[in-house]
């Protein structure tokens, strides 16, 4: 009997006494003797990932307890297109092309800094984002149960959405400028989805216009299913990829003080780069005076280390974002977050430094 099959039959006889938990409690234990009967076989066909994807949609819900390995939950599905996207350079050419336009456009300074949400502390993309999706669902919900009454209301919340997705996609534009290699292509497809549902949104919003209701909004049932997709791809940028988060987020650095260098090989005006506790730090003299940061740069992880000083500054080599010496404050994006500092002395010749303050999420579990 093949897996498809035999998975079938269980779930069939449960489901018959009335018992949906029972039969998934035999699907999954089905599944889990035939996966170790299976180790190293080879591919998975189609037929037999689907009985393995509804078990990986039954666990997610959190109705049955995990039962497939790891490298199973990652080998089916959507994780798995999408890491084939994310490794498919033939993308490549395309994508530097655009990025180099777009880089023409919004160059290092005050209008990428805006774009970027430096001035917010926090990456302006995803707070933009919930204005075109909100608008554009609100006027579903209106179309599919509102009635006549609500027709004008949902036209003009289809039109507010196209409007709203401007400057959301201003500021996803800024952010993917300074991506590379597999959050490059995740990010152009990303794009390119939330400008294919514009597109249709646009258009839903014109036939509506015209008086052609049905069309209008076929089109935008169409754009919210292309916003949806596109959208899981910009949950992977941010949550796989992690694109747009603090890349210092899980540093602890040292909680005691903690010798890190010899005072001497520490020199004015020469950012020098020390390893502690797993943590690579900058150290910095200046006019005789010791300062610590964090060495990776909190927008894409570039070495602080490699870095020059600049009017109280430490100016990141990759992308140019300036930090205050003392406090790791953002002077100049595109950063948004400060970079860690820490304490810093010298004791016996030697530079001691510890960590500031400590973050619940970085030092306790969760
Ligand atoms: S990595 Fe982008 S400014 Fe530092």
């Amino acid at each position: 009997m093949s897996r498809d099959t035999s998975v079938r039959s269980v779930a069939r006889h449960n489901r018959r006494l009335h018992h949906p938990e029972r039969a998934l409690s035999a699907i999954q234990a089905k599944v889990r003797t035939e996966s170790s009967e299976t180790q190293g076989g080879g591919e998975l066909t189609h037929s037999r990932t689907t009985p393995w994807l509804l078990l990986v949609m039954v666990e997610g819900a959190g109705w049955v307890e995990p039962a497939l390995p790891e490298e199973t939950r990652k080998n089916v599905g959507l994780y798995q297109q999408t890491e084939k996207l994310e490794e498919a350079e033939g993308l490549d050419p395309v994508a530097e092309t655009v990025q180099g336009a777009v880089k023409a456009v919004i160059r290092p300074g005050r209008l990428k800094d805006v774009l970027s949400g430096t001035w917010l502390g926090h990456p302006v993309h995803p707070l933009l984002v919930s204005a075109p999706i909100g608008a554009w669902l609100s006027a579903t919900l209106l179309d599919l149960t509102g009635g006549h009454e609500s027709e004008k209301a949902a036209d003009r919340l289809v039109g507010a959405g196209v409007l709203a997705a401007l400057p959301t996609a201003a500021s996803g534009a800024a952010d993917w400028s300074d991506t590379l290699a597999g959050e490059r292509r995740i990010g152009l497809v990303h794009a390119l989805g939330n400008y294919a549902a514009v597109a249709l949104m646009g258009a839903s919003w014109v036939a509506r216009r015209r008086g052609r209701r049905s069309l209008g909004v076929g089109l935008s049932l169409t754009g919210d299913v292309v916003v949806g997709a596109a959208g899981y791809l910009g949950g992977h940028l941010a949550y796989n990829q992690g694109v747009g988060v603090d890349t210092t987020a899980f540093e602890t650095g040292p909680e005691e003080w903690t010798a890190v260098a010899s005072e001497v090989n520490v020199l004015e005006g020469e950012p020098s780069g020390v390893d502690v506790d797993g943590v690579r730090l900058v150290l910095i003299r200046r006019d005789g005076e010791l300062f610590a940061l964090a060495a990776r740069c909190t927008h894409r992880g570039g070495p602080l280390d490699e870095g020059t000083l600049e009017d109280g500054c430490i100016v990141c080599p990759w992308h140019k974002s300036a930090f205050r010496i003392d406090d790791g404050s953002v002077v100049r994006g595109p950063a948004v977050t400060p970079q860690p500092a820490y304490e810093v002395r010298a004791v016996d010749g030697m530079i001691e430094v510890r960590r500031r303050e400590p973050k619940g999420l970085r030092t306790a579990a969760v």
